[in-house]
């Protein structure tokens, strides 16, 4: 079975030969790692190229953590947080936490902004737990995960002693440089490896994701497996008119030369908020640059309908929209009969709830098209590990192709670089003496 469909009839656009020939140039590109950022296409084959051995040393490690620990901090930001994050909370129940027996350990993040609060109450509430952690940094010098790590580290350490510690924290890092890197082996922490060529955004099928998610009690070998499948659907040796990647990103592409600069992307099932997250990271840092780019944005529905709806139906006619549909719910619950029927809610009675979120879905993609906002359909046929990984795939290799047709190098992110000085400055860091004085100065 497909693990996802697309449907592009409501997005006003039909591909042009023209159109076609650009997408699978750019794929070819992708393929060939003759384009812009070429360092950085280690993603491409990434599922194909994960052995059973790899897979083997995650779950192990996953295993340890699971084994010590009820608690499992994962310590991280952008993409060394977004891809597990964005997974993990569409496979789970959404009231796990109201459950008294807890089958897998709970997984929860640190280091992905600054906040005190927010550090505070995770110390505080980790004290009732057997704690583990996962620190995940590529360069290994991100501000906002070393100062999380710092206090995790320290509050792990003065509970278990050093060697404890060292058995109860692991790292995902680079293979040879960075501080964290230093630090893990001078720790001696168990370590992974976030390969040079795959970076942070396409790095959920590095150990990056695998590793939380596996001591999450999440299937990755799933995951993997239908990112595999994707890989294949989008190669570049597939017919355009077969390559789901490849028409997404025609379609979008053609959509903001068109004026539409501004895609939101939305589902009609709460647990898919953090995919739309994930989502925002990879096209908005891949696109957005140079004066160019899509802007994405999100919607949760029906919820954001009676926040965001009125702009959207009648706001700018700057928009379009792109709707992941999930096929079939995993559960089955109906509307009841009400003798009363006060709420006037009989002529919905047998109706299974997933009815009629179809049917809003349907309305709402009239009534947005009739309003002016073109609208792209993703179907998958569930939420699972294997249509997620599949997901996350489609929308990587659609990304690479996309930036390549905006024109853009879609593996870099120079403009992430402009906060951090001025953060660094202020905060008189050794080396930014100059930059200090001089941003003071605008104060
Ligand atoms: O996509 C990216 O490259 C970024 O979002 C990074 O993942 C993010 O800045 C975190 O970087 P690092 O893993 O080096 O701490």
């Amino acid at each position: 079975m497909k693990t996802l469909e697309l449907d592009i009839r409501k997005s006003g656009i039909t591909p042009t030969d023209e159109m076609k020939k650009a997408a699978e140039a750019a794929n070819a590109l992708l393929h060939s790692g003759k384009g812009a950022g070429s360092d950085f296409l280690g993603w491409v084959h990434l599922p194909s190229s994960i052995t059973d051995a790899d897979l083997a040393a995650i779950e192990k490690t996953a295993g340890n953590l699971r084994a010590k620990a009820d608690l499992i901090i994962c310590i991280g930001i952008g993409g060394s947080y977004l891809g597990a994050k964005a997974v993990l909370e569409a496979m789970s129940d959404p009231f796990k936490q109201l459950r008294r027996e807890q089958k897998d350990p709970t997984v929860v993040f640190a280091g992905q902004n600054i906040s005190e609060d927010y550090i505070h109450a995770l110390l505080e509430a980790s004290k009732e737990h057997s704690v583990a952690a996962i620190v995940i940094s590529k360069s290994g010098t991100t501000t906002e995960p070393a100062i999380a790590f710092r206090l995790i580290k320290a509050e792990i350490e003065k509970r278990y002693g050093k060697k404890e510690a060292a058995e109860r924290i692991v790292a995902v890092t680079d293979a040879a440089r960075g501080a964290l890197k230093t630090l893990a082996t001078n720790e001696g922490y168990p370590t992974f490896v976030i390969p040079d060529d795959v970076g942070g955004r396409f790095s959920v099928l590095t150990p990056v994701g695998l590793l939380p998610l596996a001591a999450a009690g999440i299937d990755i070998r799933a995951l993997v497996r239908g990112a595999q499948e994707m890989e294949k659907a989008t190669d570049e040796k597939i017919p355009y008119a077969e390559n789901p990647a490849a028409i997404y990103a025609t379609v979008r592409n053609a959509l903001y030369r068109n004026g539409k600069k501004t895609e939101i992307l939305g589902s009609y099932e709460p647990q898919l908020q953090y995919v739309n997250e994930w989502w925002k990271q990879l096209y908005g840092e891949s696109e957005g640059k140079e004066g160019k780019g899509i802007f994405p944005a999100s919607v949760t529905l029906t919820a954001d309908l009676h926040s965001m709806g009125q702009y959207i139906q009648e706001g700018e006619r700057t928009l379009f929209e792109t709707i992941i549909s999930v096929k079939t719910p995993a559960h089955e619950v109906k509307v009841e009969t009400d003798a009363e029927n006060l709420d006037g809610l009989n002529y919905l009675a047998g109706k299974r709830i997933s009815e009629v979120n179809r049917m809003a879905e349907i309305g709402v993609q009239l009534a947005h098209v009739d309003g002016g906002v073109p609208n792209i359909r993703i179907e998958i046929p569930r939420i699972d590990a294997q249509t997620i990984g599949g997901l996350l795939y489609f929308f990587e290799k659609a990304c690479g192709i996309s930036g390549y047709l905006l024109g853009v190098n879609p593996f870099d992110q120079p403009g992430v670089e402009a906060y951090k000085k001025n953060m660094f400055a202020l905060l008189e860091k050794p080396g930014y003496e100059e930059a200090s004085k001089a941003i003071k100065a605008r104060l």
